[in-house]
């Protein structure tokens, strides 16, 4: 039997790092196979998964996206070729999403066709862009959930790979319905990525 390729792949987060830790630790216990989380980038010094990258012995980058700020704004172009340096250097077969708050240049998405996956707290094509959880309360709905959808240059637009729902509660605020929905956006990001393994093994 061949030797299945072991599929690297770089994190990319700005925040906390809930998703990146429960991918992590999947992929410790070998629930990721083939998948192996090589390397963290994060475009905020104080994030939190920069932390756990550091917990779980991952090499952690940090391409600031705040030193890129210009008097007219922000310099997406310069900051998009270092980060796009960063990652070649790295040589992923996969980028992940994962609370990344920054949309992704087309230039990035180009060169890894079909290879960037994303995590998006809402039921897609519903709600895209910040604050899908104020977005699905405000609308009165009674269900929410996420989607792990591949990166395409349309935000939050690419073909869906696994969704699950959540009911909102009526005493839900959005800090309730975020924190109630992490755990099954954990389990969905691993689930999909399981999905995509099967394809390849
Ligand atoms: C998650 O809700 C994710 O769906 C969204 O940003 C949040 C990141 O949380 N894109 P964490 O940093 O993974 O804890």
């Amino acid at each position: 039997m061949d030797k299945i390729k072991s599929q690297r792949a770089v994190v990319l987060a700005s925040g906390r790092g809930s998703n990146f830790e429960a991918l992590v630790r999947a992929e410790k216990m070998g629930e990721l196979f083939p998948f192996q989380i090589i390397g963290l980038i994060s475009n905020q010094s104080g994030a939190g998964a920069r932390e756990l990258a550091k917990t779980y012995g991952i090499s952690d980058v940090l391409v600031d996206s705040t030193s890129f700020k210009t008097p007219l704004g922000f310099d997406r172009f310069r900051y998009e070729k270092k980060l796009l340096e960063c990652l070649n250097s790295l040589k992923p077969d996969w980028i992940f999403l994962a609370g990344y708050m920054l949309v992704l240049g087309p230039e990035i998405i180009r060169c890894f066709p079909k290879r960037i996956l994303n995590i998006h707290p809402s039921l897609l094509p519903k709600y895209k862009g910040l604050r899908a959880q104020k977005q699905a309360l405000e609308a009165g709905d009674k269900i929410t959930g996420c989607s792990v959808h591949y990166v395409t240059e349309e935000l939050d637009g690419g073909p869906i790979i696994l969704q699950k729902s959540l009911a909102i509660l009526p005493s839900d605020t959005e800090e309730t319905l975020s924190e109630r929905l992490l755990p099954l956006e954990h389990q969905t990001y691993r689930e999909a990525l399981q999905l995509i393994a099967k394809e390849l093994t």
